[in-house]
């Protein structure tokens, strides 16, 4: 008896030890792995092969810098700090909209073109035939596309008129920039509910266009019947304008004017009616 409870007390004791050495080789394995993670990747600096307009130093999103494919597009940069837009747009907008809004449209349309053709698409193809494609891709390839644009639409030094070719090109189209002023104002005011208002390019005439789109669509997608390439769009998303302006939209598109980059609305243009034989399909 004395000895079967010896042999018992020796089989426990070993048991234990045993136990003991598994979980410790197993939380060396668990360290071991967590540290060959590779660090988590930073949301910045990244940026979308911005070129630049050569004027002033003022960056330019130009049309062709968006032909590559899908998965592989960078979430850009802001060109300016978050408070360079005060007092038209504060700090806080501005960093809630960059940072939160913008970000997570960039995020999860990497997310929707997952695993699917669509990552070697360029994103016009996707606009292009959006009509097919998932709601989830039209909202965030949408989101991602406009809210670059919109960044570099405005400027701490911007404001006034535009000049050259694109002034031309406003007062030959609408008579004179009064006339436009007075279109694209009326459809940011108008345009119900969330959206954005534009003017863009046709794409097959050249020639200028001002509209407005729902939610995240924009002129380059084969929804609309204005189809075009945005080169100056206004967000009119109450998240752009809510924190400052409240309900009041018309005193925050009156204000657009106050900022808008024309440095970078007419560099868009020019080179995109250099490149627009790229965007006919
Ligand atoms: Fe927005």
């Amino acid at each position: 008896m004395k000895n079967y409870a010896k042999h018992f007390l020796f089989f426990a004791a070993a048991i234990m030890i045993a136990t003991a050495s598994m979980a410790q080789v197993k939380s060396k394995k668990a360290s071991a792995a967590k540290k060959q993670q590779p660090a988590k990747q930073e949301a910045a600096p990244i940026n979308i092969n911005m070129g630049t307009t050569g004027q002033k130093g003022d960056k330019t999103l130009y049309a062709d810098e968006w032909t590559v494919p899908a998965s592989t597009l960078k979430f850009m940069q802001l060109p300016y700090a978050y408070d360079a837009l005060e007092p038209v747009i504060d700090k806080l907008t501005v960093e809630i909209h960059y940072s939160r809004h913008h970000r997570a449209y960039y995020d999860n349309f990497l997310k929707a073109i997952a695993g699917t053709d669509m990552e070697k698409m360029n994103i016009y193809d996707i606009f292009f035939k959006i009509s097919d494609l998932p709601a989830a891709v039209r909202n965030n390839a949408g989101g991602y596309f406009n809210h670059a644009l919109y960044w570099h639409n405005m400027s701490q030094k911007g404001g006034g008129n535009p000049s050259g070719e694109l002034a031309r090109a406003i007062d030959r189209t609408f008579g004179s920039f009064d006339e436009f002023k007075k279109r694209f104002d009326d459809a940011a005011k108008t345009r119900f509910g969330s959206g954005w208002a534009w003017l863009a390019v046709d794409l097959k005439s050249g020639e200028l266009f001002v509209s407005s789109t729902a939610n995240q669509d924009n002129p380059l997608m084969n929804t609309e019947s204005n189809r075009g390439f945005p080169i100056l769009g206004i967000d009119v998303w109450e998240h752009a304008y809510y924190l400052k302006y409240q309900n009041k939209r018309a005193d925050y598109v009156e204000s657009f004017w106050k900022i808008i980059n024309w440095n970078d609305v007419e560099a868009r243009y020019t080179h995109f009616l250099q490149t627009r034989e790229k965007f006919l399909r």
